[in-house]
């Protein structure tokens, strides 16, 4: 059974240049990208998206960074694609990432770490309908 998931690689990766290389990671694991697209987030989709973590601290801040330059948004599909894709992006901090995931290779700070994967099926779906309503 398939499942879908969105990813993002957030300004932070855009702006370093690891566009191409999260790309190069999803593909070689054998998932599939359904849908691609550079844009830059309006504040009002940031909140949206992030909407769970509205009453915590860093939330102004996560939310000025995600807006604050270009963005790639993926629809990435596969066997399992939620977790497929997470293990591919290491922990969220990524100080504690294991090296040879996204972020144990390419990062140090939590906020800017490089990118982002649903973190359920239920997330997936609710994200997928915000950055690209057209696929349903
Ligand atoms: S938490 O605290 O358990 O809800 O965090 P988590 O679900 O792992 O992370 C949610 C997103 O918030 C970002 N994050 C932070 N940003 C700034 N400062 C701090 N301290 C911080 N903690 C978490 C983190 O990068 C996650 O972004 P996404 O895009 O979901 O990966």
């Amino acid at each position: 059974m398939s499942e879908r998931t969105l990813v993002l690689v957030k300004p932070d990766g855009v702006r370093r240049g690891l566009v191409g290389d999260v790309i190069a990671r999803i593909e070689r694991k054998g998932l599939k990208i359904v849908a691609l697209e550079l844009r830059t987030l309006s504040a009002e989709t940031a909140e949206q998206h992030y909407e769970e973590h509205r009453a915590k601290p860093f939330f102004g801040s996560l939310v000025e960074f995600i807006t604050g330059g270009p963005l790639v948004a993926l629809v990435v599909e596969g066997p399992r694609a939620v977790e497929a894709f997470r293990g591919l992006a290491g922990a969220t901090d990524p100080v504690s990432a294991a090296p040879g995931t996204i972020r144990g290779d390419h990062a140090l700070e939590i906020q800017e770490n490089i990118v982002h994967g649903s973190d359920s099926t239920d997330s997936a779906e609710r994200e997928i309908k915000l950055f690209f309503p057209d696929l349903f």
